[in-house]
């Protein structure tokens, strides 16, 4: 397959400094705040592995301001030290301690910097040339001869650690990149139906949107929801009250394209018909008995009708556990799902942290066609639109 961006063939990177972009959002417990599995580092091995002969710096965000994963990336450089790298932590992005560090960095090391997203200018979303403005890459592109970019869990973000890099360094994609793009370009390639989407977790606004995308491509024939993106659907449909939107961040924004959505695909679009709540322990029950507890996991009935469906799909794609999988109890659902996709004979992806770190917890990687590091990115790349860091790239090896 023609690649439209160049990778680490195309340059010559031994004892080149380089900035590596990766995405290490890891699932972190949010009381104790300790990572809870660090499959996207492991993923990112390789690209470490034949970086090894360079002088190496790495920048990753870990959560948002405000998300209970919000963490210094101090855990991380703990972790990629315990994989058998010579890495140390730096607490700074681009500021004066970051540059002397910098500039120490020797071939076989890795210098991991702080958290991108601890810098504001990093949340702004635009096109590469504007976020290249930004001081972050304005004062770090100076110290480097290649920019690698890694991040597939985040190449749907335009921003400036992410894109920005492109347009003033010779820019090449990592190992992991390059394994997406061309799994999930194969993978996307089948017109076998049905085809059907496995949808929940939280960032509901996101979620919506790409949803909308997808469903307009006439790919999708079913589309199983759960989780928080499950509830406000549920809640667009009037089969639980609007006070379940408390948990949900952005519901006022996506209400409407839910409603918008019901109207228009309503026998692609397959709600959850019961829940399991919390009463002491685990109880399955209809939504009128629901008796205001939060939602926790989709109930019995629901598992019973997502898993015949998945079953019998020619194509699976599945990205966001279907309720509070953190609790063992309220696990259930996600789990009978992923065993379902692993049952299914057809072509299967597991997309996102959380539903590959679990697919992986379950020993469920062998039966599953590809397990994707990516959640959004991977449902933004089935709309058959090109990821912003996958242009950014084309776009530099356009200048090379
Ligand atoms: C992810 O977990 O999907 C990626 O790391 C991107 O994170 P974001 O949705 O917070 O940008």
């Amino acid at each position: 397959m023609q690649l439209g961006f160049k990778t680490l063939d195309d340059i010559d990177y031994i004892g080149k400094r380089i900035l590596l972009r990766v995405d290490m959002n890891c699932s972190v417990d949010p009381k104790t705040k300790r990572i809870t599995d660090f499959s996207r580092i492991e993923a990112v091995r390789p690209t470490l592995d034949e970086l090894s002969k360079s002088k190496l710096v790495l920048m990753a965000h870990q959560g948002s301001p405000g998300s209970d994963d919000f963490i210094s990336l101090e855990q991380h450089t703990e972790i990629i030290r315990d994989m058998g790298f010579d890495a140390i932590f730096v607490d700074d992005i681009f500021g004066q301690k970051a540059k002397e560090a910098i500039k120490q960095v020797k071939v076989g090391e890795i210098l991991v910097l702080q958290n991108v997203r601890y810098f504001e200018g990093e949340l702004k979303k635009a096109s590469p040339k504007e976020v290249a403005q930004e001081p972050i890459v304005q004062e770090l592109y100076p110290f480097f001869d290649f920019f690698v970019n890694d991040a597939f869990g985040a190449a749907h973000r335009s921003q400036a650690s992410l894109v920005g890099f492109t347009t003033v360094l010779p820019s090449v994609a990592g190992r992991l990149v390059e394994k997406e793009v061309r799994t999930l370009t194969a993978a996307t390639s089948t017109d076998k139906h049905p085809w059907t989407l496995v949808l929940g977790g939280s960032k509901v606004e996101d979620k919506v949107s790409i949803l909308e995308k997808l469903l307009a491509t006439g790919r999708v024939d079913n589309a199983l929801l759960g989780g928080l993106i499950g509830t406000l659907f549920l809640i667009a449909a009037s089969k639980v009250p609007e006070s379940y939107s408390a948990p949900i961040k952005g519901f006022d924004a996506a209400i409407e394209t839910a409603r918008k959505l019901l109207t228009k695909h309503s026998d692609t679009l397959i709600l959850p018909e019961d829940a399991a709540i919390d009463k002491s322990n685990r109880v399955d029950c209809d939504f009128t008995e629901m008796g205001g507890n939060p939602f926790l996991d989709i109930g019995q009935k629901s598992v019973k009708k997502f898993v015949g469906i998945i079953k019998k799909s020619a194509v699976v794609f599945a990205n966001g556990p279907m309720g509070y999988f953190e609790e063992e109890t309220f696990a259930t659902g996600t789990m009978k799902v992923l065993r379902a996709i692993a049952d299914c004979k057809g072509i299967t992806v597991v997309g996102g942290g959380h539903m590959g770190a679990m697919a992986k917890k379950m020993h469920l990687d062998n039966q599953i066609t590809h397990i994707s590091t990516g959640g959004g990115a991977t449902i933004n790349f089935l709309t058959g639109k090109k990821l912003d860091l996958i242009l950014a790239l084309e776009e530099s090896a356009k200048r090379m």
